[in-house]
């Protein structure tokens, strides 16, 4: 059975890797068992959304991803003619592939485009983390995500929360659809890596902090931003500096730099600055959960980081008015701020006192995501 799997951006090549490896166990269990034609091949294609080293590459060396059969370099441009490239090339690519079907991740361009390309071409589309909404039809994120769910055959969900929000927007598991809580494929990831995040990153030191005694490191804050909400509103990203400049009087805030977010200070004349703030380069997946994990607490803007927060117990502070990870907010470990400095100062400060709770594990599965999804695929196309 031959798949195409379509990735782009940063936390697409985490989502993918996860199920490239259920990929690849299932073609070991099946090599004896199974005739060759039973077993899965993937095609990969890189549309070139993100290209710096720190950005892509970097994460196919450290999930051990396979190198991308397609790449297609379409690497910055406005919405229209990112997605537009990339449907052209796409389209090139699934003509001559003629796959089974295409697997999309998330919500960015490449998610949509990919799921336009296919569906366009009547391949099913298998849409992981499905079901996602804000309800902020300002977001390129909520565009891109409504309409390949709409797209979809295959709507793998991460949460319950998601099966319901399809479900209000008539899309439901049955003969025509396949709509499945199969659990969050970054829970899988987190679960397989961050033992060895652990033991091989060096970041902690690399930015000097003691980790000789304590088990636990919580010398600095964690932060990240890089929506476009954020960082193309001059008096947001301002807001947002400025609170975590604050809060970074007695205990600095890290932040690694995402390439949007650093242009943008460039074009708002905000270098130098912020002097509480160390601004890092952007960094590989194995430095982030040491990171994240050994922070007093994140701030942040990614959907992503929040989950992670939530799954490594590290109090988190969402920069955003509203985010499509409810499941934490209501189990206490992440509280929306908005982007005003007075907010986020004071959430920050009153995060001892805030109840938390340990319950709902479970909320976004049990760490096999990426296999329930090769193995409803199987059973659908074999
Ligand atoms: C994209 C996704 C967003 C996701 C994020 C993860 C869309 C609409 N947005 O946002 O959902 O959370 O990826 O990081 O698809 N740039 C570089 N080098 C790179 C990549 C980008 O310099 O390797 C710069 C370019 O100036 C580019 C800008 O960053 O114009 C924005 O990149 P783009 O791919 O358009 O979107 P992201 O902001 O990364």
């Amino acid at each position: 059975m031959k798949i195409v799997t379509i990735v782009g951006a940063r936390p697409q090549f985490i989502k993918a890797a996860a199920i490239s490896r259920a990929i690849q166990e299932f073609n070991k269990r099946s090599k004896t068992r199974l005739y060759e034609e039973r077993r899965i091949r993937e095609i990969l294609v890189h549309t070139g959304q993100h290209y710096d080293y720190l950005m892509d590459k970097v994460f196919f060396e450290e999930l051990k991803l396979p190198q991308p059969d397609y790449h297609l370099g379409v690497g910055s441009g406005s919405h229209a003619k990112q997605t537009g490239m990339m449907l052209e090339h796409i389209e090139i690519v699934l003509k001559k592939e003629k796959p089974k079907i295409v697997v999309v991740y998330g919500d960015t361009n490449s998610t949509l485009a990919g799921a336009l390309a296919a569906a366009k071409l009547n391949i099913p589309v298998a849409h992981v983390e499905a079901g996602l909404r804000s309800y902020n039809q300002t977001m390129a994120e909520e565009i891109n995500r409504v309409l390949t769910d709409h797209l979809s055959t295959y709507l793998f969900c991460p949460t319950g929360q998601a099966v319901r929000n399809l479900l209000k927007e008539g899309i439901k598991d049955g003969k025509k659809r396949i709509v499945k809580n199969v659990g969050d494929v970054m829970y899988d990831s987190i679960l397989c890596y961050s033992k060895i995040a652990e033991k091989k990153s060096t970041i902690l030191k690399n930015l000097g902090f003691d980790t000789r005694h304590e088990t636990r490191v919580t010398s600095y804050y964690l932060a990240t931003l890089h929506r476009a909400e954020n960082t193309d509103d001059p008096k947001k990203l301002k807001s947002i500096f400025g609170a975590l400049n604050e809060i970074g009087k007695n205990t600095p805030a890290v932040l690694p730099l995402h390439p949007r977010t650093r242009k943008m200070m460039k074009v708002y004349h905000l270098f130098p600055g912020f002097k509480n703030i160390k601004f890092i380069e952007p960094i590989s997946y194995f430095d982030m959960l040491k990171l994240e994990k050994n922070a007093k607490a994140i701030l942040t803007d990614s959907g992503g980081i929040q989950k992670e927060a939530y799954w490594l117990r590290v109090p988190c502070f969402t920069l955003r008015d509203e985010t499509e990870w409810m499941e934490t907010i209501k189990s206490g470990w992440n509280v929306l701020t908005g982007t005003g400095v007075k907010r986020i100062v004071n959430e920050v400060r009153h995060m001892e006192g805030r109840r938390r709770y340990l319950k709902g594990d479970g909320i976004f599965g049990d760490g096999r995501a990426s296999h329930k999804i090769v193995q409803i695929l199987v059973r659908e196309f074999n």
